[in-house]
């Protein structure tokens, strides 16, 4: 099984980029701890990340090519504002949960919008870098149990979580 994990613009900042709200820990870290739980699950991951939207489409393209098997994806700022990367994930129809590090729902108007959730099997917002891994339990679980779908999307409780601030 093949997962893909999708960072989107600025989340190569983290460690250096509002660590109140990001937390201090850097990017390499958040792909460590995804490599790590990959090992655990047994499961083959990437870790990739682009300041771009066309390169997000274009990889979100290429992982049907590819056959990956699950997407986590935190589209970062594209998610307020991409009809693009809403159309690739309904193009390539492979399982894709929602993740952001913060709580979004706590913060400006304009965060609240998401394009992409619609073509989401779920969505994990606040629970810091955990977060991602809590994705990835998710996808594995629906590609071993044969569903493409899972209950409506997750909120996040209040406590905050590990890598967040
Ligand atoms: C984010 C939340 C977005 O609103 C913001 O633009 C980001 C990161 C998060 O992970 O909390 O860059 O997706």
């Amino acid at each position: 099984m093949k997962l893909l994990v999708i960072n989107g613009p600025n989340l190569n900042m983290l460690g250096i980029r509002e660590p109140e709200i990001y937390g201090a820990e850097t990017y390499d870290h958040l792909c460590d701890m995804v490599a790590k739980h990959a090992v655990n699950l047994g499961v083959d991951v990437e870790c990739y990340q682009s300041n771009y939207e066309g390169d997000l489409v274009t990889k979100i393209q290429d992982a049907y090519f590819e056959k990956i098997d699950g997407i986590v994806l935190n589209p970062a700022a594209y998610t307020h504002t991409s009809v693009a990367l809403l159309d690739a994930l309904k193009a390539v129809q492979i399982p894709t949960v929602e993740v952001h590090i913060s709580q979004v729902d706590k913060r400006e108007d304009f965060r609240q919008i998401s394009y992409v959730r619609q073509a989401c099997v779920t969505a994990i917002w606040g629970h810091g870098f955990p977060g991602y891994l809590e994705a990835m339990d998710i996808l594995v679980n629906l590609a071993r149990t044969g569903q493409r779908t899972c209950a409506a999307a997750d909120s996040a409780d209040d406590a905050p979580k590990e890598g967040e601030a």
